[in-house]
């Protein structure tokens, strides 16, 4: 029996980085980014495109996208190459830069939402709307060029400001960002809060609704330690898109106590045994697990990661 491939896509240059009060010299992150690739990795987060005092890290996204590596990446039709973006200043920065693929991102709740992006729900559909239409307007007249656009969902479960999160609100901007464009919408356990069975509920809700599981795509925070668990119960659902990151790193400054993202290895480590195919080389990935942890001085979190290194 073959089962259905997943597409994972690495995180941890963005979501990994954001909320690392240190600031990472520009170099470690291109190096990154780099060993990344070399794992078979097709797609990377680059970075975010974000006001500067929001998330000083990522400060650098300029540099990092006018890197010679970086810059043959962009052109590489194999690989996607995404960077975050808030609104229509982001993606014309973004553009400038030669970037083929953005992700908008809004919150199903009202509090993180103003936490994070200043703006009610309803607003930040609308900026991310106009960022859309804007991309969808940058290409030529074929449409070869036309930006590609991935939407995030955060706050899927519970928010942190606002407690649990009603399964209508996530459709009312899951269905929103479809409609304006996105090709896929990543659902966001910002808080890391979810499990198994929410994982289902939620997903049969949204399929119930129309939603084609084949546009949606999870990512998970591991708070809670259910992060690898809810993958595999989104893929038995039918999902095959999954956002993770090196080592486990992740976290956002405007969720407080969250987690990183599910650890890349630790998803590479269950699908290899399911028979699953990734595309990604197990003991290259666990290397760069490895080295990023000892430039950030942390150890990692990717259980995987960490008993493959000792072995
Ligand atoms: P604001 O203060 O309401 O907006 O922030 P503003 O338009 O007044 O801008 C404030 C300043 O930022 C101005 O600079 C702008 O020029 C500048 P000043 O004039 O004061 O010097 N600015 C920008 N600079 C660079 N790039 C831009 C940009 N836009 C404005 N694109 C705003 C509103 C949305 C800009 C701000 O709140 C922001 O940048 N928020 C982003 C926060 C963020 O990046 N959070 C983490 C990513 S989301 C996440 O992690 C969740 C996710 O992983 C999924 C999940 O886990 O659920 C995706
Ligand atoms: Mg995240």
């Amino acid at each position: 029996h073959l089962l259905p491939a997943v597409r994972i896509v690495e995180v941890g240059p963005r979501d990994g980085l954001q909320n690392i009060r240190e600031l990472v010299p520009t170099q470690i992150k291109l190096e990154l980014i780099r060993r990344l690739q070399e794992t078979g990795l097709s797609t990377i987060e680059l970075t975010s495109v974000v006001s500067p005092r929001a998330i000083p890290q990522l400060k650098d996204c300029r540099d990092v996208l006018r890197d010679v590596n970086v810059q043959r990446a962009l052109q590489n039709p194999q690989l996607r190459m995404p960077v975050l973006i808030p609104n229509e200043k982001g993606l014309k920065i973004a553009i400038e830069h030669g970037v083929r693929e953005i992700a908008v991102f809004v919150s199903a709740t009202e509090g993180f939402s103003k936490a994070n992006i200043n703006c009610t729900v309803q607003e930040g559909i609308e900026r991310a709307k106009r960022a859309i239409s804007l991309a969808s307007a940058s290409g030529g007249p074929t449409g070869e060029s036309k930006i590609a656009v991935r939407g995030y969902v955060s706050c899927i479960f519970a928010d942190p400001f606002d407690g649990p999160t009603p399964h209508s609100a996530v459709l009312h901007c899951v269905q929103q960002l479809l409609e304006a464009g996105c090709y896929e919408i990543s659902l966001g356990d910002t808080l890391g809060v979810g499990s198994p069975c929410n994982v289902r509920d939620l997903l049969t809700y949204l399929k119930s609704h129309g939603i084609p599981l084949s546009q949606l795509a999870g990512h998970f925070h591991d708070t809670y330690g259910q992060a690898v668990a809810n993958v595999w119960e989104a893929y038995t659902c039918g999902l095959a898109v999954f956002d993770s990151s090196v080592a486990g790193l992740g976290g956002c400054p405007f969720a407080p106590g969250a987690k990183g993202n599910v650890a890349t290895e630790d998803l590479i480590y269950m699908f290899d045994n399911a028979g699953v195919s990734t595309g990604v080389n197990l003991a290259r990935l666990t290397d760069v697990g490895g080295w990023i942890s000892r430039q950030l001085s942390r150890s990692s979190a990717s259980r995987a990661g960490t008993a493959l290194a000792i072995k």
